[in-house]
């Protein structure tokens, strides 16, 4: 590993810009388990843990979404933490912090998919589902047989959620990636597949099993490329709940993370169609609201000075600190969260990139994001 300062500077020259990094598919391809709005490109990630952390450090992402960056640091042998406060993200963090027993996980794909396919959806949950949806109701999204099937899936989710394991989160994430999108792979009619955008075509029912097996299939023939590069992965943790919950107490060698960028994406409901097919009721779309960092920064970025004070509790003495941000033409979010930290953080370093004009997943940047940020801090020795 570079000192601290080297390896800013040496990410400052965007190195994730150059191939192979700059390929969209690069990566190991269980970073693709599931489409998450506002996911780190893998390949960020990856200098992120490979020029800032050693192996055996363990790495704490308390914003890991869908746990780019835990996973990148499991694949080069870092102890992965991850934290999240929406269910989506806590499902697909814990899936990639953790490996699967293949003869459990196709056990339990199978008790899974017959749920689906044979239990009779509670009346009420069906007709309720029928006419929710924050962009349009489900039921112009699904065929009439897959939506019963999917409150069927949704039910088995909920039940399952507080003893959630390896299996079950890597089925359900590959259950939540298929329900919508824009090819055969999806059950809904044709939308988009990281956002529920109105959809288009025919209402025409499409069988889960298949589609989730070709999934898993695709996911589990990843695991074999971290272990042909040396020895097993170990597991790591992942935490549901505000990061002001996370257990960590002088544990953690370096907290690198992407808060929710200003003016930018809402994580409580963007990705509306997987949150409630992980359990949230309609209800909840406003009730969580208050708690997302997104909604709570609206007021302004001194709302940070009680994450600083978190992040000085979780790391080791000259622990880094490093994250992630977005600047608008209003917001200046590095500036400002510099010096928020000052109180409790040295700075080491801060650069800004342009992002003006770029697509992410097909989608003009949502909000008014035109530079990503990052910013350099430590913990004094
Ligand atoms: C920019 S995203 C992180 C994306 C992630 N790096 C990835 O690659 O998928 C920010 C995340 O912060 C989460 N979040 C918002 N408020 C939170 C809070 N109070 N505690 C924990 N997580 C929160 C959101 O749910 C969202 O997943």
């Amino acid at each position: 590993m570079k000192d601290y300062l080297s390896g800013a500077k040496a990410l400052a020259e965007l190195p994730y810009t150059k191939p192979p990094y700059s390929s969209r598919a690069w990566g190991n391809p269980l970073h693709s388990l599931c489409s998450y709005q506002g996911k780190l490109k893998p390949s960020i990630a990856h200098f992120l843990i490979n020029l800032f952390t050693s192996p055996g450090d363990r790495v704490l992402d308390p914003f890991s979404g869908s746990g780019t960056i835990p996973l990148e640091a499991r694949l080069q042998g870092r102890v992965a933490v991850g934290n999240d406060l929406q269910v989506l993200a806590y499902i697909l963090s814990y899936a990639k912090v953790t490996s699967v027993d293949l003869d459990v996980l196709h056990a339990r794909t199978d008790e899974f998919l017959d749920y689906v396919k044979s239990a009779d959806p509670d009346p009420g949950q069906l007709e309720s589902a029928s006419s929710f949806g924050l962009n349009g109701t489900l039921s112009e999204y699904f065929h009439p047989g897959n939506l019963v099937e999917i409150v069927n899936a949704r039910q088995y989710i909920i039940a399952n959620l507080k003893s959630l394991d390896p299996e079950l989160a890597l089925i359900f994430s590959a259950f939540l990636h298929i329900l919508h999108g824009n090819r055969p792979y999806a059950l809904s009619r044709t939308s988009h597949p990281v956002t529920p955008l109105k959809p288009k075509g025919e209402f025409e029912y499409r069988d889960i099993a298949p589609r989730l097996i070709a999934k898993l299939d695709k996911v589990v023939a990843a695991y074999g490329l971290p272990i042909s590069l040396g020895g097993k992965l170990s597991d790591g943790t992942a935490h549901w709940g505000s990061y002001e919950m996370i257990p960590e107490c002088s544990s953690i060698d370096a907290v690198i993370t992407s808060p929710p960028f200003a003016g930018s994406t809402r994580f409580y409901s963007s990705n509306w169609m997987r949150l409630w097919a992980a359990g949230w009721e309609p209800e909840d779309f406003r009730a969580k609201k208050p708690q997302f960092l997104e909604e709570r920064q609206r007021k302004g970025l001194q709302v940070y000075s009680d994450f600083f004070d978190s992040a000085y509790r979780w790391l080791k003495p000259g622990g880094r600190l490093i994250l992630h941000l977005g600047k608008t033409s209003k917001i200046d979010m590095r500036s400002e969260l510099q010096e928020v930290s000052a109180m409790k953080f040295e700075y080491v370093y801060g650069f800004d990139e342009s992002v003006e004009g770029a697509e992410k997943f097909g989608i003009r940047d949502q909000g008014a994001t035109k530079f990503h940020q990052f910013l350099f801090l430590r913990k004094a020795a």
